[in-house]
């Protein structure tokens, strides 16, 4: 059982093709009982190679149909270099030719408290109702975060809202940030995580004895606990 959730390569290539597959199916199926299907998209580097392996099956995407969203983002403009939502214009939401309306990222040129309550408006608006995104798509720091949920931030207790504010990262860029909450994350359909392992063993290790029923949680990303099901890790890099 532990395979099926957590799934090994040698390569990012190979664990991009493996994710990019995975969240189609996942996409074709929440499509089948719905109109629009939600999908978070990640932050930072990882997610570059995993756009590759998507624009792969951009004959299967029906952009009509999907609305994109972010797990997280930086405080900048939507220009900067830092920004989560450049990086997927780039690499996937521009190639795939999405229109802006079923686009909706965070707006961090307004400052990490205006845009989370702007991100919070929109995501009320959209799901009219508690939070309940198809599809969220994460990665993995270092030092065990997720989306922008850093170690011993305070954004990690917050479970009364679906987005909070971080303060500024540890981790450049120092900038403050706007991200989902455990219990946004953890009311999704289908968590998935994409990682590489270089430098993140010992953080990824911790899977391992999780799986064996670990009880105390040492790292942020532990506590991403969907109700529906265990988060479905890809991670590439040396192998276990
Ligand atoms: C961010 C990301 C962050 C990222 C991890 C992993 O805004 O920085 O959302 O959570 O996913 O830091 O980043 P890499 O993929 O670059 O290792």
């Amino acid at each position: 059982m532990i395979d099926l959730l957590i799934r090994n390569f040698d390569s990012a290539s190979e664990a991009s093709a493996s994710a990019a597959g995975f969240i189609l199916k996942k996409i074709k199926s929440a499509g089948k009982i719905k109109d629009r299907v939600s999908v978070v998209l990640a932050g930072g580097s990882a997610p570059r190679q995993l756009n590759t392996a998507l624009l792969c099956h951009r004959g299967e995407i029906n952009a009509d149909r999907i609305d994109w969203f972010f797990g997280d983002e930086r405080a900048v403009e939507p220009e900067s270099p830092h920004s989560n939502y450049r990086m997927q214009m780039e690499t996937l939401l521009g190639p795939l030719e999405i229109s802006e309306t079923r686009i909706h990222r965070i707006r961090g040129e307004l400052g990490a408290v205006e845009a989370a309550r702007d991100y919070r408006q929109k995501l009320t608006e959209y799901f009219s109702g508690p939070t309940a995104f198809d599809i969220v798509i994460l990665g993995l720091g270092p030092d065990g975060h997720t989306a922008s949920l850093f170690p011993g931030n305070p954004s990690l207790s917050i479970d009364d809202v679906s987005v909070t504010t971080s303060a500024p990262a540890p981790m450049k860029p120092h900038v403050e940030r706007v991200t989902l909450t455990f219990s946004a994350i953890n009311n999704a359909d289908t968590v998935m995580f994409f990682t590489g392992r270089s430098g993140k063993e010992t953080v990824i290790d911790r899977l391992y004895s999780n799986s064996a029923g670990a009880l105390e949680t040492a790292y942020p990303f532990e506590s991403v606990r969907p109700k529906s099901g265990p988060a479905i890790w890809f991670i590439y890099g040396s192998e276990v």
